[in-house]
């Protein structure tokens, strides 16, 4: 397998874009990473989104996002893994590269969501859970997440205002992004004061309804070593591993299988362990969810999540920044597009571009991207050098 690195990335600035299509997003996010990249042209292009037929009524996007890229009749393959669409998108298109099937990769992630109503955007969400023995008796992901986080709580002592903080974090850090839907700083009173969603999951412990798109080119590394004197940002890792769809079924609710799974083989790829990390972009499309990432990563013990949280540990000036971009709860959550944006956020830290939100001295850091109730998770690790 070759080194791969990631040369060139792009994102729009996230939230309800209803001037703009679905493809119109998707181009612009593809043409900035591309411009970045500096090359004229790429080998393949994948793309992720998770229903495009339920959210904008188009699928088929593999040959339509190609031909709106207009590099001629390239590879254009669309990946569907629900909410982890856009990790898939990312992984399918470094295996591309490392292993010397294609050169130059375009890894893309895009969904419009907004231009349904709250019903339909909820119904096209819960087609992610399992439909026969979840989402036919009416449960939404609200609803799913709400039972994880009370037997996270009843069994760890998890508490309302542990998981209330890790909206006030990822909300602090989303005011520094200028990319972010809802940049607002909220304080702890105001999460466990929001409309109630499903309890214990108030509106903001939730990640929104967004519209994005994110995109980045991958090439070899030695290939890039060529054309200038770095520094670049290497794939040091890529696993991908699956759990039971439906919750009932996992041998326990309030842990993420396939996180721990992804992350074990990761470390050993990379030869590295958590205590590395200098940061990471985390699935945090619940407060609760991020709580129990970021124990199945190995940063926080089982079950100590909502404390390591609340002490500061995972915050911007903490030892291991955890959603340094404002995560999904502040910079938005267009499902397909959500794994990309995260390693728009790695690349933009690793260079040292992030102004006011950036992460010092930073080295190694790590995408966690899953779908449904982490039915699927797609890591990457990623290093400096
Ligand atoms: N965080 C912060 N503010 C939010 C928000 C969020 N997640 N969602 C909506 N808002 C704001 C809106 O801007 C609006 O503010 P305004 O009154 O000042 O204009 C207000 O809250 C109400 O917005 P609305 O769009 O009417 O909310 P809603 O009740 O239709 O939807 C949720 C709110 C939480 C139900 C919806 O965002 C949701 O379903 N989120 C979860 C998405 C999901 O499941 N993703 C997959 C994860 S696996």
């Amino acid at each position: 397998m070759r080194e791969v690195a990631v040369i060139g990335v792009g994102m729009n600035k996230w939230g309800e874009l209803w001037e703009k299509s679905h493809r119109t997003i998707w181009t612009e996010a593809a043409l900035k990473a591309i411009d970045e990249a500096k090359v004229d042209r790429v080998d393949a292009m994948v793309v992720g989104c998770m229903s495009g037929g339920l959210f904008v009524g188009q699928e088929h996007l593999g040959a339509l996002l190609a031909e709106q890229l207009g590099m001629g009749p390239i590879p254009g393959t669309r990946v569907e893994s629900a909410c982890a669409s856009g990790g898939l998108a990312f992984r399918q298109a470094y295996l591309a590269v490392a292993s010397g099937m294609h050169d130059i990769v375009l890894a893309t992630g895009v969904e419009k969501m907004t231009d349904v109503d709250g019903g339909a955007a909820t119904f096209a969400l819960s087609t992610a859970a399992d439909q026969e023995y979840e989402g036919f008796h009416g449960v939404t992901f609200p609803g799913l997440y709400a039972m994880m986080a009370r037997v996270h709580m009843q069994r760890y002592g998890t508490t309302r205002e542990q998981l209330a903080q890790v909206a006030v974090k990822n909300h602090a850090h989303g005011s520094l992004n200028p990319n972010a839907q809802f940049p607002m700083k909220v304080t702890a009173q105001q999460v466990m004061s929001s409309a109630m969603v499903a309890d214990p999951m108030r509106l903001l412990d939730c990640s929104p309804v967004t519209d994005g798109a994110a995109a980045a080119v991958l090439v070899p590394l030695e290939w890039a070593r060529k054309r200038s004197s770095g520094p670049f940002i290497r794939v040091a890792a890529s696993a991908h591993a699956t759990d039971t769809i439906a919750l009932h079924d996992r041998e326990d609710m309030a842990f993420l299988g396939s996180t721990a799974k992804a992350a074990e083989q990761a470390y050993k790829q990379a030869h590295i362990g958590p205590s590395d990390l200098s940061f990471c972009e985390a699935h945090d499309c619940f407060t609760i969810s991020e709580v129990m990432v970021i124990e199945a990563l190995g940063i926080a013990e089982r079950g100590q999540g909502g404390k390591l949280t609340a002490s500061g540990y995972t915050a911007l000036d903490g030892k291991i920044p955890v959603n340094p971009s404002g995560g999904l709860k502040s910079k938005g959550h267009p499902v397909g597009a959500t794994g990309v944006a995260q390693v728009f956020e790695v690349v933009e830290q690793l260079r040292g571009a992030c102004g006011a939100r950036q992460v010092k001295n930073a080295r190694w850091a790590l995408t966690q991207n899953m779908g449904g109730t982490g039915a699927s998770t797609v890591i990457h690790l990623f290093e400096r050098v």
